[in-house]
C-alpha cells in the first residue's frame, strides 16, 4: 500500500535531480539567442517593401545600420535592434515603418485562452508576440500557465514560483489588505475597526515588498519581455484557494488586472497573455485583465465542443462576479466587459475534408467572430520540440524554402488579422484618464 508519505518520497527524489534532469533535456547551458533576420526578410516580409528600393536606401545612407554580410555571399543579416533602428529612421514613399498605436490609450490586453489543452495556445501566443515584435511592437507576455511553455519557448526556464502570476497574487493580497485595513483606521467609527490579519505564510514571504518590475524578465527579442511561469506555480495555485478566505474582500480576479494597470503607459503597445487549461485563480486573472479573448481551437469536432463548454463555463465565472464587492469601478451592472471576443482555428489542414467541414462549422456558429485565416497545420513548428521555437526564430535556411515559407504566411496572415481586431479594439478603448 501506498500513501501521501511515499508519494512525498518520490517527489524529494525527484526534486534533487530536478536540476541535472532539465541540463540534459533543455539548453544544456546554452542561453536562447535571436537570429538574425537577411535584407530579403526585413525588406519584403517585416517592412514590405520591394528589396532593390530597400537596398538602394542602405547604400545611398551611410549612418543607416547595415546589417552583417555572411560568408555565403550577398545577403546582409539584421538584428533585431537594427531592425527596429531601420523603421524609426526609414521613410519609404514618405510613409513611417512604425506601427500604429492609437494615441491616448494604455497597451492593449489579448488573452489567448481555451481550456482545451493541445488548442495551441501557447503556439498561436508565441507567434503573436513574434510577429508584433516583428512589425514595431513592444510586447509583454505574461504566462498564466504553470505548464511554462511560454517562458521556455522564450528561453526563461530557471524560474521560481515567485517571479509568477502567483507572486503577483500572493502580492496583492498583501497590498490590499493592507489598504483594507487602513481604510478602516481611516474612518471614524468611533470604536477600533476589525483588522484583517494575514497568516505568516503569506505576510513573511517578502512578496509585500516587491517592486512592480521585479516581475519582468527580458527575452532574446529586446522588444520582448515576459512575467514567466513554472512548475510551482501549478502547486501554490492549488493552495491560494485559501487566500480568498483568509481575506474575503479581496477581488482576487482582479490582482493582475491591478498590477498591469500600475505599468507606466508607455512601456509596451501589446500585453499578450498565454493561458492555462483551466478555470482557476490564474486563468480568471488572465480573463479578467484582458480587453480582448482571443480563443484557439483545434479543428476537430471534440475540440468544437470543448470550446463550446469554455465560454459556457467561463460564462458563468464572470456571472459569479458579476456584483462582487471588491469589483473595482465597475462601468457595466453586467460585471467584466471585453472589447472584443475572437476565435481562431489552429492545426488546420486545408487538404482534410474534415477540417474544411469543421470549419464551415465554426463559421456558421461564431460568424464574424470567427478569424477569416486559420492557423495550418505546419511541420515546421512540429518539428520544433516541446519547447517551441517560433517560425520567426527558425533560420530559413535550416530547412527547405517552402516548407519555411508556407509555415511562415500562415502565421503572417493570422497575425495581419489579429492586428486589424486589436487595432478597431484598440481605438474602442476608453482614453486614459
Ligand atoms: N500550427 C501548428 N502546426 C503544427 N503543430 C502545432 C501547431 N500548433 C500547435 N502545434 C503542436 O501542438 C501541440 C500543442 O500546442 P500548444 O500550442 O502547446 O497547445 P496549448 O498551449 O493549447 O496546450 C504542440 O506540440 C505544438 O507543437
Ligand atoms: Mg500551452
Amino acid at each position: 500500500m501506498l500513501d501521501y508519505r511515499d508519494l512525498q518520497a518520490m517527489r524529494d527524489s525527484s526534486l534533487k535531480m530536478q536540476g541535472w534532469i532539465r541540463k540534459q533535456t533543455f539548453s544544456p547551458g546554452h542561453e536562447k539567442v535571436l537570429r538574425r533576420f537577411s535584407s530579403w526578410e526585413v525588406s519584403e516580409l517585416i517592412f514590405r517593401v520591394n528589396q532593390n528600393t530597400f537596398r538602394g536606401r542602405l547604400a545611398a545612407d551611410p549612418s543607416l545600420p547595415s546589417g552583417e554580410v555572411e560568408q555565403d555571399g550577398r545577403q546582409r543579416w539584421f538584428s533585431l535592434e537594427e531592425v527596429n533602428e531601420l523603421r524609426r529612421k526609414l521613410k519609404i514613399n514618405r510613409k513611417s515603418l512604425m506601427p500604429r498605436r492609437p494615441a491616448g490609450k494604455r497597451a492593449i490586453r489579448v488573452a489567448v485562452s481555451n481550456f482545451k489543452g493541445g488548442a495551441g495556445k501557447s503556439t498561436t501566443a508565441l507567434h503573436l508576440a513574434h510577429a508584433a515584435a516583428l512589425d514595431g511592437y513592444r510586447v509583454l507576455c505574461v504566462d498564466f500557465d504553470p505548464q511554462a511553455t511560454l517562458s521556455h519557448s522564450m528561453g526563461l526556464s530557471d524560474v521560481n514560483e515567485e517571479q509568477t502570476v502567483w507572486g503577483i497574487l500572493a502580492r496583492d493580497l498583501i497590498h490590499e489588505t493592507q489598504r483594507m485595513n487602513d481604510a478602516a483606521q481611516g474612518a471614524e467609527t468611533g470604536r477600533k475597526p476589525p483588522q484583517r490579519r494575514l497568516p505568516a505564510s503569506i505576510a513573511d514571504t517578502g512578496l509585500g515588498d516587491l517592486r512592480q518590475g521585479d516581475f519582468i524578465k527580458p527575452t532574446c527579442w529586446s522588444t520582448i519581455d515576459i512575467v514567466p511561469s513554472c512548475a510551482n506555480a501549478a502547486f501554490v495555485e492549488f493552495a491560494s484557494a485559501q487566500y480568498r478566505h483568509m481575506n474575503p474582500d479581496w477581488s482576487f480576479f482582479a490582482a493582475v488586472s491591478r498590477w498591469l494597470d500600475a505599468l507606466p503607459r508607455d512601456a509596451y503597445d501589446m500585453i499578450i497573455f498565454d493561458c492555462p487549461p483551466a478555470i482557476g485563480y490564474q486563468s480568471m486573472n488572465a480573463v479578467f485583465a484582458a480587453d480582448v479573448l482571443y480563443i484557439p481551437s483545434g479543428p476537430g469536432y471534440w475540440e468544437y465542443d470543448s470550446t463550446t463548454s469554455f465560454i459556457g463555463q467561463l460564462s458563468e465565472a464572470l456571472e459569479d462576479l458579476v456584483g462582487f464587492e471588491g469589483f473595482p469601478a465597475g462601468k457595466s451592472d453586467f460585471g467584466k466587459t471585453f472589447l472584443d471576443v475572437r476565435f481562431i482555428l489552429t492545426r488546420f489542414e486545408p487538404g482534410n475534408d474534415l477540417h474544411r467541414a469543421m470549419r464551415d462549422a465554426f463559421h456558421k456558429v461564431f460568424g464574424d467572430r470567427m478569424a477569416e485565416n486559420p492557423i495550418e497545420h505546419t511541420r515546421a513548428v512540429e518539428q520544433s520540440g516541446r519547447f517551441l521555437s517560433s517560425v520567426y526564430e527558425i533560420d530559413y535556411r535550416d530547412m527547405t524554402r517552402e516548407t519555411w515559407r508556407r509555415a511562415r504566411s500562415t502565421f503572417d496572415s493570422a497575425y495581419a488579422e489579429f492586428r486589424d481586431t486589436v487595432l478597431v479594439a484598440w481605438d474602442k478603448m476608453e482614453d486614459e484618464a
